[in-house]
């Protein structure tokens, strides 16, 4: 049997929820359902606990779509439709999550898809809380950079390659929140180009803009990868950051002092050296 076909099965076996799992978790979600619950819930049944995530459309999601499109137009000169980047339903969550595991990615097995709803794994705790007690966490910091390494290796994209959307579990990161289609909607390069700015512009705020840390992380990202393609849009973005920074004065002081500044320029900043450091390496 192909390896892929063997995952597949294993997949299929683990993913199975017993029929009497499947009616009382049912039971339960019902008066949520009716409730109109928008955040994931967590519930508990025989000692397992499982996340629900809803069906919803967010107010305002064709603005941030809007605002994504011209962000990847500024920084990286491609054009993409907002409408092709239009966060997916979710059966479209539910697909990414057996494609990736199928793929042999961690993210949570899926227990039950409905129009609704689905059910998956609880994969532990969200590694942004993990990284706001420990901020230093070096093994922890490695260990985010190392997952995006096999996720990009595997040519594969995240969307929302935040911390937030990241997990952990009997030390195993997981990836979560897969609504996004960027990996649809552009050429692959693009999308681990996004995923690459979207993960460190989010480890900023935990690192304390720590520039060496944050340099060592994304040398050792560029070094492992080695994709060209990608390497040249971020090259982009670098030439674009640097532009952008000398406009910086122009800017209030208040703005420029605005976390969302001060996150972009730590990016920025890393960015640059760590492609300086790579290229004569
Ligand atoms: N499978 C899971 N295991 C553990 N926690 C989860 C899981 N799915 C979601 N969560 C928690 O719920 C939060 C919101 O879920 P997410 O899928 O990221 O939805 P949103 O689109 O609201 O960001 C996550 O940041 C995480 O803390
Ligand atoms: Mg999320």
């Amino acid at each position: 049997m192909g390896d892929n076909r063997l995952i597949k099965l294993v997949n299929f076996i683990m993913s199975s929820l017993s029929p009497s799992h499947r009616i009382a978790l049912e039971q339960r979600i019902q008066p949520l359902l009716q409730a109109q619950r928008q955040e994931p819930v967590v519930l508990h049944h025989d000692n397992t606990a499982y996340v629900v995530k809803f069906a919803r459309r967010e107010a305002g999601r064709l603005w941030r779509e809007h605002l994504s499109s011209f962000i990847i137009w500024l920084l990286f000169q491609q054009r993409v439709s907002p409408y092709q980047l239009r966060a997916g339903s979710i059966a479209h969550e539910a697909q990414r999550l057996r494609q990736l595991r199928a793929a042999g990615i961690t993210v949570p097995a899926l227990y039950l898809e409905t129009p609704d709803y689905i059910v998956m794994e609880h994969c532990g705790e969200s590694v942004e809380y993990r990284l706001r007690r420990t901020p230093y966490d070096r093994d922890l910091l490695q260990a985010i950079v190392q997952s995006l390494i096999q996720l990009h290796k595997q040519q594969q994209w995240h969307g929302g390659a935040q911390v937030r959307n990241l997990t952990i579990k009997n030390q195993r990161l997981y990836r979560i929140d897969f609504e996004e289609n960027t990996g649809n909607a552009m050429p692959l390069a693009l999308a681990q180009a996004y995923d690459v700015l979207l993960c460190f512009n989010s480890l900023a705020t935990h690192i304390q803009q720590n520039q060496t840390l944050g340099v060592e992380l994304l040398q050792r990202y560029l070094q492992q990868t080695q994709q060209p393609e990608v390497r040249h849009l971020l090259i982009k973005v670098d030439r674009y950051l640097q532009r952008l920074q000398r406009l910086l004065p122009l800017l209030g002081k208040k703005l420029q002092h605005s976390k969302d500044i001060r996150q972009t320029r730590y990016f920025a900043a890393i960015l640059h050296q760590s492609l300086q450091a790579d290229a004569s390496s």
